[in-house]
């Protein structure tokens, strides 16, 4: 179903984000009939500029749609319809001036959707804005929505002061808090996962699940980013955010129906229901690493105290891993183990659900059947998105042998995936008013609300994050933090090298 008309009004529209995903999102959108011409773009930022020349900005991109391709990408007609209907204005975003001309160039029946791609501190201000502009004022004939990404807040006080600023002036309804990873496929798929397969959900549950593992993995170092990243760390920037979307849709209950806000209900539900630790809880629960100077894949890292805008005292984390524990009837004694780092082995994102053994293992005891592995279920999230199922087999012969094997799913090898990047499902719901890929406030303040004793802890303690070598895994502490339970992590990429 078309999208109805709408103006996408981009705050930010020099910026990295629109040229590398909004507007390829749009193009995507656009190609495949889900957007239609009655959507125009309206791009603002502080630069001088006109029409064109956000136009040949783009067209200087787009032609690099896809990193590390040097052949111009097929200029098609999707490009040259979206191209046609975006619009500049130039304008400081803290002056009422720009908002005016907002106001004059939108209609009195127009829809739009503003998107705020721009530094967090501008978001409680752009908002103020635009209500006491009147432009978020909605009426029977428009719509009026605002999408704000991440990171929403830098710890639980400032989440909420967040929200309840924005919610003092605009209703949660127009508010879409974006996540980028629940735009993502498998993401996606995780409900249907549970909620669609009588044999994964019935199992789902503490009487049959050991532990839960959530990975994300990045091969990549901070970069070019320090000035960001020192301010923030591996947990701020993607745990209450990104792995407790993926922990919040493998925890939650199922909700009466697949409309926005029951699923919403649920997730925050569940949110709310992991155990705040005291500070002292929250030493012993997780790690905190930092990358030393190595190579990785032949490349020379640098340390990352040594990293651009990095103060050289810095004791930000790349590496943190954690236990969590979910105080509900279904996941009492299951610990999530989650973990998140730069520089390491490889880019992996997945979730690991490992089963309780059997009660009783009547097989001859042999070296094999003595070692038999409990079931999982691996989900990868990326790269190569798909499902595996570990069960035990008896290998061919006249013993008793018991072997490990992988039942394998991938995205790759049913469909056609083709290019995406990752948002066009986002900005199809903001258009069609859908909310239930964006979070919600009380979600939002629920997942800081866990991590705070985190950040209070490691704010009153002196020692530096353990050290990992780039290309591992982490520091040490990571493998004793789940081995003290008698557990080990999942070797990451285990699943792709061995197809
Ligand atoms: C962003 C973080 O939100 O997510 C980055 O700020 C991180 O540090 C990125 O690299 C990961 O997203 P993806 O989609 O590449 O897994």
């Amino acid at each position: 179903k078309q999208a109805p008309p709408v103006t996408l009004v981009i705050f930010g529209a020099t910026g990295d984000l629109t040229r590398r995903l909004l507007v390829p999102a749009i193009i995507n959108l656009t190609r495949s009939g889900l957007v239609g011409n009655s959507l125009s773009i309206l791009g603002i930022g502080i630069e001088e500029g006109d029409d064109e020349s956000l136009r040949r900005r783009l067209d200087e991109f787009l032609i690099h749609l896809t990193p590390g391709v040097e052949e111009e990408t097929e200029k098609d007609e999707a490009w040259d319809s979206v191209r046609s209907r975006i619009f500049y204005l130039s304008g400081d975003f803290t002056q009422d001036n720009i908002f005016d001309n907002i106001a004059a160039r939108l209609g009195a029946d127009e829809n739009a959707a503003f998107y705020l791609a721009v530094p967090p501190a501008f978001f409680g201000p752009i908002v103020e804005k635009l209500a006491d502009h009147g432009l978020m004022r909605e009426t029977e004939t428009r719509f009026r929505r605002v999408a704000i990404e991440k990171p929403f807040g830098t710890d639980l006080a400032s989440a909420q002061a967040l929200n309840a600023r924005i919610l003092e002036r605009v209703a949660e309804a127009q508010v879409y808090r974006l996540d980028h990873f629940l735009g993502k496929e498998t993401v996606q798929n995780l409900m249907t996962a549970r909620f669609a397969n009588m044999m994964i959900e019935a199992l789902w549950n503490n009487n049959y699940i050991d532990h839960v593992q959530i990975t994300a993995a990045e091969v990549v170092d901070v970069g070019s980013r320090g000035k960001f990243y020192d301010a923030t760390g591996a947990l701020r920037d993607m745990v209450p955010n990104h792995l407790f979307q993926l922990l919040a849709m493998i925890a939650m209950e199922p909700p009466n129906s697949f409309d926005a806000e029951a699923i919403r209900n649920e997730k925050s539900k569940v949110l709310k229901a992991l155990r705040i630790y005291t500070e002292e809880e929250a030493k012993l629960y997780a790690v905190r690493g930092t990358y030393g100077a190595g190579t990785l894949n032949g490349v020379n890292v640098p340390a990352y105290q040594d990293t651009k805008d990095i103060k050289p005292a810095s004791r930000t984390e790349t590496f943190v891993a954690l236990k969590l524990l979910v105080d509900t009837w279904r996941w009492a004694g299951v610990p999530f183990y989650l973990r998140t780092g730069k520089a390491m082995t490889a880019r992996d994102t997945e979730i690991v659900i490992t089963f309780r053994k059997v009660p009783f293992a009547q097989f001859r005891e042999t070296e094999v059947t003595r070692k038999l592995p409990p079931n999982r279920l691996v989900i990868q999230v990326q790269p190569d998105e798909g499902m595996s199922m570990e069960i035990s087999i008896k290998s061919p012969g006249p013993m008793v042998d018991i072997e490990p094997v992988s039942l394998d799913f991938r995205y790759a090898d049913k469909f056609d995936i083709g290019k995406t990047t990752g948002y066009e499902s986002l900005i199809y719901d903001l258009f069609i008013g859908d909310q239930t890929l964006f979070q919600r406030a009380d979600g939002i303040e629920a997942g800081w609300a866990a991590v705070q004793p985190f950040l209070d802890a490691w704010s009153k303690d002196p020692t530096a994050p353990e050290k990992y070598d780039p290309g591992s895994m982490g520091p040490a502490g990571a493998d004793s933090l789940i081995e003290r339970d008698g557990r080990r992590w999942h070797k990451i990429g285990f699943r792709l090298t061995n197809r």
